[in-house]
């Protein structure tokens, strides 16, 4: 639609705009028109964004602006005036009850102060009471109850109409299936939400993803916006998506009932939903009289937003009376009884000045980008990995490029794009080595595979990487026995191998500047403690291809010694959980391995324990043995949930306090079970997040 040259004219034309929005006047209205519908297509249909969320926003606000200082300027087909287009044709269409509308945004305090100034203009009060909860960053979604059942779920699409996705929206263990809508004397209730994938299933499917050389997925919100599209409902499943719900869009009464008091205020709302087993923003959620406590509630969650499990990009504030709300109605693209307050951009655009190949522990080259360093969401990023050749072609990566930059939370940054709009002719293309860089054999690429690897495993940078990660934390765990130390361990030639590491020569590195008596001794301490961790960490610290931590598990769980695993068949390996032909291929040839059976044996020499202690772990069971009891309201997790996290790890459920009981999870306004577990010395009393380490463990 647009071609080569009025791309470039719209980017400059973008760039122009975009160094004052505040000064743009009526005299650039129709500039400013096009490059917005420009990048409303960018984004909506070639799902190919050429600025950040922020700077479309930064524009958006200028029209709307202009417009509403000049209505006789305002014309029908304006991008204020719709919700731009973002349907796919898999799926039949659904028809929203009631338009899902988009939020108004604001990005600090000022901001906030002029919607509360127009909220209390239109309302007419001195005062209004708000409710504040957190803005979830994933796919949105609207769903339908009918007589307590639910019948249709269905994405955003244009607002107006959606993808009806009923089958993947039944996948999501937080959405009940059927809820008491009735007993509120609601027959039909039109609900909007929000999808998400938490962060540590995010980072578990992508590690899973990169163990099997495929590309990882960009970040959480894309993971969980694309996965409700995906066809087939069982990898829907698989993917563990998650549901916050926080509006009531369109509510159908019962012959003869009376809307119920819930309806009355949006934080009824939320408790009626949480009530009905919903995950409702209930307890996130405050409501404050006057706008100075939202301020500084949205300052102060913003401070926390990284301990939360999943990710948010602001706070959403909502005039907490739905009369109210009722009176103050909405703009095409808005409601004008709620604004979103943004969270500092996580994305910024930088340049790709070089990019350099690094050989990972199994022989995996991986091209690194180097980005002139860019502040994004308080963290300096000046290196980004590119994961595989793929992806560089992909994404058109040329030395050079002005790239587009994503840091979401904890997850890795990551290039969302490069702006070949922007070139100027200059750029370099992105050469992929035929030799390993560190010790120049020729690489190699598996059919199939996007991934080149050295498979000299004497290559120095193999080498070095197999011990750091044996020492990783979700390995061996041995603290202070990071990359900086084995690098300058083995460069010193003092180590050279794994059981190396049990055999170190302390005298040399405590004569060296920087290795006092005690950090020697914490460094001795934290080997010799990692000579009693489960076999699992073992397992997984031995870097075998395609064995993660799931996989070690499964591994460490089914033998009583380590070296048995030598005697294991392909198909007795396959018939092992969530082992497949490939994984079973690379173990059996790691246990073929001379060189590997004789390290293994040699670790057992030195105090290592290659048996399985079944009560260090149990595969899905570490809470085996161990009995539960939950009391008081739980800051994140609701009760049946924690219950059956429990459960799901062996734990045993009690229903009282007694000399039986290994644990009182305690939340808010725990009450006499507490009292009693206090004078039992041997009931261990815990908070959620004491609990959830539990599961971890
Ligand atoms: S309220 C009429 N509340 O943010 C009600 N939206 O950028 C409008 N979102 O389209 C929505 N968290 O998908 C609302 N707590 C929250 C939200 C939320 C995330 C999404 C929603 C909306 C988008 C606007």
């Amino acid at each position: 639609m647009y071609n080569a040259n009025e791309t470039r004219h719209l980017q400059q034309e973008t760039a122009s705009l975009l160094k004052a929005p505040d000064a743009i006047g009526t005299k650039q209205l129709e500039d400013l028109r096009n490059v917005l519908r420009f990048h409303e297509y960018r984004y909506y249909i070639l799902n190919d964004p050429l600025i950040a969320d922020f700077e479309y926003d930064q524009l958006f606000k200028a029209l709307e602006r202009i417009e509403a200082a000049h209505p006789e300027l305002r014309t029908a087909d304006s991008p204020t005036q719709r919700v731009a287009k973002g349907l796919t044709r898999d799926f039949p269409s659904a028809t929203h009850l009631v338009p899902m509308l988009s939020l108004d945004n604001s990005y600090n305090s000022d901001d906030l102060l002029d919607f509360d100034r127009k909220a209390r203009e239109l309302s007419g009060l001195s005062e209004i009471e708000y409710c504040v909860e957190p803005k979830f960053d994933g796919g949105s979604i609207s769903l339908i109850y009918e007589n307590d059942m639910l019948v249709r779920g269905a994405t955003r699409g244009d607002g107006v109409e959606g993808d009806e996705i009923t089958t993947n929206v039944k996948q999501i263990r937080s959405l009940p299936l059927s809820a008491g809508f009735s007993k509120y004397g609601i027959e039909q209730v039109e609900i909007r939400g929000e999808v998400l994938i938490n962060k540590e299933n995010f980072r578990q499917f992508n590690e899973k993803l990169i163990e099997q050389g495929q590309a990882p997925l960009a970040n959480p919100r894309n993971a969980a916006a694309g996965t409700l599209r995906i066809k087939d409902s069982a990898e829907v499943s698989r993917r563990k998506l998650e549901a916050f719900v926080y509006h009531i869009s369109y509510v159908n009464l019962l012959p003869g009932a009376q809307s119920p008091d819930a309806l009355d205020t949006h934080a009824g709302s939320l408790k009626m939903l949480w009530d009905l087993g919903f995950r409702s923003p209930q307890k996130e959620k405050q409501v404050f009289k006057g706008i100075q406590g939202v301020i500084d509630y949205c300052l102060s969650f913003e401070q926390t937003r990284d301990d939360l499990p999943y990710e948010i990009d602001g706070m959403v504030i909502k005039v907490n009376s739905t009369e109210l709300q009722d009176k103050m109605g909405m703009t095409t693209h808005h409601p004008r009884w709620a604004i979103a307050y943004k969270f500092k951009a996580r994305q910024a655009t930088s340049i790709l000045q070089n990019v350099e190949f690094q050989v990972g522990r199994t022989g995996s080259i991986t091209p690194v980008a180097k980005i002139q360093p860019v502040p994004i969401g308080g963290v300096t990023v000046s290196s980004i990995s590119l994961f595989n050749e793929d992806i560089i072609k992909e994404k058109d990566l040329m030395i050079g490029d002005t790239v587009l930059v994503e840091r979401a939370g904890d997850v890795i940054p990551y290039i969302v794009k490069s702006m070949a709009e922007l070139r100027t002719g200059s750029e370099k293309p992105v050469v992929f080595p035929g030799t390993c860089p560190v010790c120049s054999s020729r690489l190699f690429k598996e059919e199939g595979e996007a991934v080149w690897r050295c498979i000299n495993i004497e290559c120095p940078a193999q080498v070095v990487e197999r011990m750091i990660h044996f020492a990783s934390k979700d390995a061996m765990d041995i603290r202070g026995f990071g990359d900086a130390n084995v690098r300058k361990f083995y460069e010193a030639g003092l180590l050279k191998d794994i059981p190396g590491i049990y055999q170190l020569d302390f005298e040399t590195i405590g004569t060296w500047e920087g290795f006092g008596k005690k950090s020697i001794d914490n460094l001795k301490a934290a080997i010799d403690h990692s000579r009693q961790q489960p076999l699992h960490r073992l397992v997984f610290g031995l870097g075998i291809r395609f064995v993660g931590e799931t996989t070690a598990k499964t591994l460490a769980n089914t033998v009583t010694h380590l070296l048995d695993l030598k005697e294991f068949t392909l198909e007795q390996l396959q018939s092992l959980e969530d082992i497949g032909p490939k994984v079973a291929g690379s173990v059996q040839h790691f246990f073929s391995n001379p060189q590997n059976i004789a390290m293994l044996e040699q670790l057992e020499q030195l105090g290592l324990s290659l048996r399985n202690n079944k009560k260090d772990f149990v595969s899905s069971g570490n809470l085996e043995g161990l009995t539960f009891l939950f009391t008081g309201t739980l800051p994140t997790l609701k009760r049946s949930d924690a219950e059956a996290m429990a459960e799901a790890k062996g734990g045993k459920l009690l229903s009282g306090v007694s000399a039986k009981l290994n644990y009182l999870v305690v939340g808010e306004d725990a009450g006499s079970k507490l009292e009693k577990a206090k004078k039992i010395n041997t009931v261990k009393i815990i908070s959620e997040a004491e609990f959830l380490k539990l599961l971890e463990e």
